[in-house]
């Protein structure tokens, strides 16, 4: 078993955490979304927590935890929210700390159809426009992740977590 430490980042909608999931199945080891430990941590959803306090509080609530995960001892696969990775701060500690950077990518149009079809709220994906505004933007952060991969419509997330498994876990 590969002591490597991955995190996956990418947008909404990509499928991080499903990916995550089967990466950790595969690898017979356990994996950490982020999403969720914020949620249980600070007991509210994160569109409640984004809609009443604000996206930068919620930032500053998401560095937090993950700080808190980083300096704790976590499974080795850990799914980020979509945004994490555009703060400069959750990049450098993630780094410092040994993780392995994936970004899984895909179309605009993908992503948007999963989240239209996923029950998750998402406060930063409530008009296509914008969502879409958001996802040009953030190219130029992603692509700073050490892996890239995109996921084609129609790959499996069992198809991507065995093709990141041949390619970064030679
Ligand atoms: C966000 C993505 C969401 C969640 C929050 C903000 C973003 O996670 O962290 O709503 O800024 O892109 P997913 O990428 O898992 O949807």
């Amino acid at each position: 078993m590969s002591e490597k430490r991955i995190v996956l980042t990418g947008f909404m909608g990509v499928g991080k955490s499903t990916v995550a999931r089967r990466l950790a199945r595969l690898l017979g080891t356990n994996r950490v979304d982020l999403d969720h430990y914020i949620e249980r941590s600070e007991r509210r959803k994160i569109a409640e927590i984004i809609e009443t306090d604000g996206l930068e509080k919620y930032r500053e609530i998401e560095s937090r935890n993950l700080e808190h995960l980083l300096e704790n001892d976590i499974p080795p696969i850990l799914s980020l929210g979509g945004g994490t990775w555009t703060v400069k701060h959750n990049r450098v500690r993630i780094k410092e700390k040994g993780f392995t950077s994936i970004w899984l990518e895909s179309s605009f149009e993908h992503c948007w159809y999963n989240i239209k079809f996923s029950k998750k709220e998402r406060p930063l994906a409530k008009d296509k426009a914008a969502a879409q505004k958001l996802f040009e933007d953030r190219q130029k952060v992603y692509c700073l992740a050490d892996w890239h991969f995109i996921v084609r419509p129609d790959q499996t997330s069992v198809q991507v977590a065995e093709q990141i498994m041949s390619e970064v876990f030679l």
